[in-house]
């Protein structure tokens, strides 16, 4: 261990406390200062002694106690960070609206070291809106959330809301002190903004059975949302048939998501929704074209015969329509997915593009031949309004998003050419 570390251990009244005792146990004994604050409700499940045996120092749930001290201003100015493990439903709510009604909501106010907090509840109270608008709260804050992970919870139950093992959450907590020491934990540069992400692929319905769909997973939509909330953006995220893997991922978050079916319906969506955004980044695959008529009943292919024509009507050009109507300050981040052998036919094709439709950015990638859908990584030219280029971006799509919205923040800035 390289440095002993003050970490204040904040523990709410949830069953899971007992295992909390683990992760004070497991600081300790690495050598770090641990002053564990319990609520009061806390200390119904595990009480003072264990607390102070197991940290060594003494245990305080009020404000009031050694008031010449000023125990919670010194606690959370000392703190290098603060974990609250459990975290009920209702301490998620009380840091989400800062109420500091006791010594733990005090400290946390009083800090501003790293925050951590490990939610434990049942999976309803998990995912009531109220619980996920708070998550979204802090997590915009910049707060670190882990877990909760999925099991067995106190009752027969099963489900999302399992507090996470004490040794991730040992783990998370250091790590984020490492992260703000060595200055890489992300930047808030879009804390507070409201970016509206859409992503996967949309489906246009021909009969009860049967649709037209496309290859995207939403991978790099979901990239997309995952890294503007961990730079502090309000996201919002209008999902159409993500894949499982990028749908797990973003269920995890607990981003505010819209899921919609068709490009009508994500149309409709991303008029909604726009009017408040700061950003709009347009990854989804959107259909060109949906059936002209809609088969109530399933086509029988005794009645079409040997052959079958099947009409199409263009759908409205979501993108096209938003960058027909600017609205001052909000960036507007196009994609264009191409067939193409090399980089100058795909750089080429971009420019007619963003001709066309001017979006703020244009971020342009081949796909085909196992590249672009599906895959883990993505490789991208991003290209202004005007045609230039301002990056050539390459690795996992995470990356990609992170390296697209370091130039929808300069062009936020005003910083000149992205
Ligand atoms: N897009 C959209 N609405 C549509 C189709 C596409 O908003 N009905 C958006 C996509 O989300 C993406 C961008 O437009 O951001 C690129 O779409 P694409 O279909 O590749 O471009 P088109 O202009 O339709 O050109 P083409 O089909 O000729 O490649």
């Amino acid at each position: 261990m390289t440095r002993v570390l003050d970490v204040v251990v904040g523990v709410t009244g949830g069953i899971a406390a007992y295992k909390a005792v683990q992760v004070v146990r497991d600081l300790a004994l690495a050598g770090h200062n641990v002053h564990v604050i319990p609520t009061d409700s806390a200390l119904r499940f595990v009480g003072a002694p264990t607390w102070e045996a197991i940290s060594h120092n003494p245990v305080s749930t009020s404000v009031f106690d050694d008031v010449s001290a000023v125990r919670h201003v010194a606690l959370g100015q000392r703190a290098d960070v603060i974990v609250i493990a459990p975290a009920t439903a209702n301490s998620l709510a009380k840091l989400a609206t800062g109420l500091a009604d006791d010594l733990l909501g005090t400290t946390v106010l009083a800090s501003r070291a790293p925050l951590v907090v490990a939610p434990a509840m049942h999976t309803e109270m998990w995912q009531h809106p109220a619980t996920v608008r708070n998550v979204q709260t802090l997590r915009a804050r910049g707060v670190i959330v882990v877990g909760p992970g999925s099991g067995r919870l106190t009752g027969a139950d099963v489900g999302p809301g399992r507090m996470s093992e004490p040794a991730e959450i040992v783990a998370a907590t250091l790590a984020a002190v490492d992260t703000r020491s060595h200055g890489d934990a992300p930047a808030q540069d879009l804390a507070g903004l409201r970016v509206l992400v859409t992503a996967g692929g949309t489906r246009e319905p021909i009969d009860p059975v049967r649709y037209l769909a496309n290859r995207s997973s939403g991978k790099q939509g979901v990239a997309f949302a995952l890294a503007a909330a961990a730079r502090g953006a309000v996201v919002t995220v209008i999902a159409a048939h993500l894949d499982p893997q990028p749908a797990a991922a973003l269920a995890e978050v607990q981003l505010n998501t819209i899921e919609v079916g068709t490009a009508a319906e994500l149309g409709d969506a991303v008029e909604r929704e726009a009017v408040s955004a700061a950003v709009v980044v347009m990854a989804a695959a959107i259909a060109d074209f949906t059936p002209a008529e809609f088969a109530e009943r399933k086509i029988k292919k005794a009645v079409s015969g040997e052959r079958m024509d099947l009409h199409l009507v263009r759908t409205v050009d979501v993108l096209a329509a938003l960058v027909s109507r600017p609205v001052p300050g909000r960036i507007v981040v196009g994609f264009a997915a191409e067939t193409v052998d090399d980089r100058e036919q795909l750089v080429h094709l971009a420019r007619e593009k963003v001709a066309r439709k001017p979006a703020d950015l244009l971020v342009a990638n081949a796909v085909g031949a196992g590249r672009g859908f599906g895959a883990d990584d993505n490789d991208a030219v991003v290209l202004t309004a005007s045609g230039d280029i301002v990056a050539d971006v390459s690795g996992t799509k995470r990356a990609v998003a992170d390296a697209v919205l370091d130039r929808v923040v300069a062009l936020l800035r005003g910083d000149g050419k992205p």
